[in-house]
């Protein structure tokens, strides 16, 4: 991670869960880190709590606002310089059938997986171009964009096989263009977060999901994201698939 030191992550989504895990990760190695999500309250002291206050910058964003996407950006470039380090996170999955869930559910689970990722996505892109160094981005995907197991959310899936297609045609893109900058996917199965609360509605849901098998915990998914952007340059971690051990589909 030595390449990484000094140089400005972003991590989408890290009042909870995977997100938080990430950014103290990438605080830990060395990295200035960038944060947002709506809850200021949770994420505003991961600078102070990881020891590192001075290489930590938070805001209260709401990503599905394109113009809090773009401040937010324009923010971390004035505070440090253009970001080196996308960590593309924040999402979140309602559960509903396709016969009855509110359209409105549909709409955020499409705007927060697909639309907000790929806006950060090219905002990033942008900055990245004006130092043109060495660059990463980082999809936080999901098995269910490998599978559709019975009684899932078929619009939680079809957001994450598009987190897929996308990652796919950005390095693609990326590849045409010649530019320094990879992209890589990580697709978890059942990690411990807030996720299962927010998809069931239920916090006792959410526990009895999470007490069913010995779970991914948010750190598991941290480790995979040093992993992809430790290696050397001439390599390209695509997609990283982990489940717990006891998982079934
Ligand atoms: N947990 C799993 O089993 C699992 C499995 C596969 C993939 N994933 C993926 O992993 C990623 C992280 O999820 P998680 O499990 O860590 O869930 P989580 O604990 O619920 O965290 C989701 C994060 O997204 C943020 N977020 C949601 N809507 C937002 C909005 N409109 N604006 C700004 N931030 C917003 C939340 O912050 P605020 O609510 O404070 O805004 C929170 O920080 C997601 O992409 C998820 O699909 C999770």
């Amino acid at each position: 991670m030595d390449q990484w030191k000094d140089k400005v992550a972003v991590v989408t989504g890290a009042s909870s869960g995977i997100g938080r895990a990430v950014a103290f990760a990438l605080l830990e190695q060395g990295m200035r880190v960038a944060v947002c999500a709506r809850r200021l309250e949770k994420i505003e002291t991961i600078g102070e709590e990881a020891g590192h206050p001075e290489r930590f910058f938070a805001k209260r964003v709401d990503l599905r606002n394109e113009g809090e996407v773009h401040s937010f950006f324009a923010d971390v470039k004035n505070h440090w310089q253009p970001v080196h380090v996308l960590i593309n996170n924040a999402g979140l999955g309602y559960a509903g059938t396709l016969d009855s869930q509110p359209v409105s559910e549909w709409r955020e689970m499409l705007e927060l997986n697909v639309i907000t990722l790929s806006l950060c996505t090219q905002v990033a892109l942008t900055q990245m171009s004006e130092h043109d160094q060495d660059s990463h981005i980082v999809h936080l995907g999901s098995m269910s964009g490998h599978r559709v197991p019975a009684k899932s959310n078929g619009m939680y899936a079809a957001s994450k096989y598009a987190v897929r297609a996308l990652t796919e045609s950005l390095r693609q893109e990326l590849h045409e263009t010649g530019r320094p900058v990879r992209v890589s996917s990580i697709s978890p199965g059942l990690v411990e977060t807030g996720f299962a609360e927010r998809y069931s509605g239920s916090a006792e849901a959410a526990k009895k999901t999470y007490r069913a098998l010995h779970c991914l915990q948010s750190e598991d998914i941290a480790s995979a994201v040093l992993y992809v952007l430790s290696q050397p340059a001439h390599v390209q971690v695509h997609d990283v698939l982990i489940r717990p051990k006891n998982q079934a589909l």
